[in-house]
């Protein structure tokens, strides 16, 4: 199906002010998505936000059924977050780990995930091991199932690493844990919005992501898919009396759905915000866009190995709409600089938000430029033009 780019960008108004090259930072938001929080922050300054929270309690309850729709979920299967690391965070130290527990996890995992697991290390004395990568980059399931014993407690795994290109085999990975009693995590931050993602193909029992990047929400505002077994048998690190009922001043009753991951007070224009921007990523169709950005990284990927003083670092059999790159002649956040002043946004990821990737391929601060569905080949042009200056 060929993309209606003239619209996507009619729809989008940061597309006529910037040439937005920074998708897996925050991706510029269509004018539904603005509108509908703006509606709601008025409904509040008008009414009251208790009073405007329960004029639109249809709406927001159906939020859970998009993103659950989104993932192929149900909706009481969703916890909707402050962002993904908090849905990861509520998903990991749920999980009662003991001394000599395994974790298991990417060399390309995220640092807000690694610390975390580094601090239940210290805590529980569970380890935490590396899955070893294949030569072409992405988490090897053939190294991952000859670790895999009765210790392994826990399989997590960033399914779109922040930096490096790579997109990791999530389903095949999911089907070489189907009959393993380890659970798995899959931190899903970078992929929900580019691409089609179903937990059940998958095979994953929780999985994190956010608002503000692919699916083009607002900041602040992520979600937590955990499977509908699982939910009961985990108690969450922290509750509240939304989590948990007081039935009895020395007793508690979780609740029975995935809320019990959630808190009281919330945000609810940045989850209107989010709803919206789950159905409209639904109505372009998430094939069509992972298939659009594709073309573009891909476009982008080969103008930038035709210039002489750039080193293009993706890696992985499939890749993702994140590009990365170093140019020997000019310092990353020099060149973030120069292109912002022409108008382009771009980003540079420093090593530390890999560290175990950055060791091993001995990396410098990346360049990073993120493509998205709403971006044209043009964009990418004016982009190759500025680099070979
Ligand atoms: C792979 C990955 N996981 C998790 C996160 C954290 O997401 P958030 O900032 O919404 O907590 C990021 C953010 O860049 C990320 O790239």
């Amino acid at each position: 199906m060929e993309f209606d780019i003239d619209r996507a960008r009619k729809e989008t108004p940061g597309a006529t002010k910037v040439a937005h090259l920074n998708n897996a930072g925050a991706a510029l938001m269509p004018a539904k998505v603005r509108d509908a929080q703006i509606r709601h922050l008025r409904l509040e300054a008008e009414i009251g936000g208790y009073e405007a929270a329960d004029r639109m309690r249809d709406a927001i309850e159906k939020v859970y059924v998009s993103v659950g729709d989104l993932i192929g979920a149900g909706d009481d299967e969703i916890a909707i977050v402050e962002n993904a690391t908090v849905g990861w965070d509520m998903a990991f130290y749920s999980i009662p780990f003991k001394a000599g527990d395994r974790i298991l996890t990417s060399e390309a995992e995220y640092a807000a995930n690694y610390v975390a697991f580094l601090q239940v290390a210290k805590r529980t004395g569970a380890v935490i091991e590396t899955i070893p990568s294949a030569e072409t980059g992405e988490t090897s399931v053939e190294a991952l199932k000859r670790m895999l014993d009765d210790r392994v407690k826990l399989v997590a795994i960033t399914h779109v690493p922040t930096n490096g290109g790579l997109t990791n085999p999530a389903a095949e990975i999911g089907a070489a844990l189907k009959d393993h009693p380890a659970l798995y995590l899959l931190d899903a931050c970078q992929s929900v919005g580019q691409m089609p993602i179903d937990v059940g193909a998958i095979g994953c029992d929780m999985l994190s992501a956010t608002g503000r990047k692919y699916l083009r929400g607002p900041r602040g505002i992520g979600f937590l898919y955990v499977r509908h077994d699982l939910i009961k048998t985990l108690e969450p690190p922290m509750i509240d009396h939304y989590a948990a009922n007081w039935t009895q001043p020395d007793a508690y009753t979780l609740r029975p759905d995935a809320r019990r991951f959630e808190n009281w007070e919330n945000n609810y224009a940045a989850r209107l915000g989010l709803g919206i921007a789950v159905d409209y990523a639904r109505e372009w169709g998430l094939e069509a866009i992972q298939t659009r950005v594709r073309q573009l990284a891909g476009y982008l990927r080969d103008e930038l190995r035709a210039i002489p003083t750039i080193a293009v670092m993706d890696i992985g059999r499939e890749q993702s709409g994140i590009v990365t790159f170093t140019k020997a002649d000019e310092a990353g956040l020099a060149v973030k600089a120069r292109m912002r002043a022409q108008g382009i946004n771009i980003s540079v990821s420093h090593p530390g938000s890999t560290l175990l990737d950055a060791t091993r391929r001995n990396l410098p601060p990346l360049i990073r430029a993120s493509v998205h569905y709403y971006n044209i080949e043009e964009e990418i042009s004016r982009l190759i033009r500025l680099l070979r200056v």
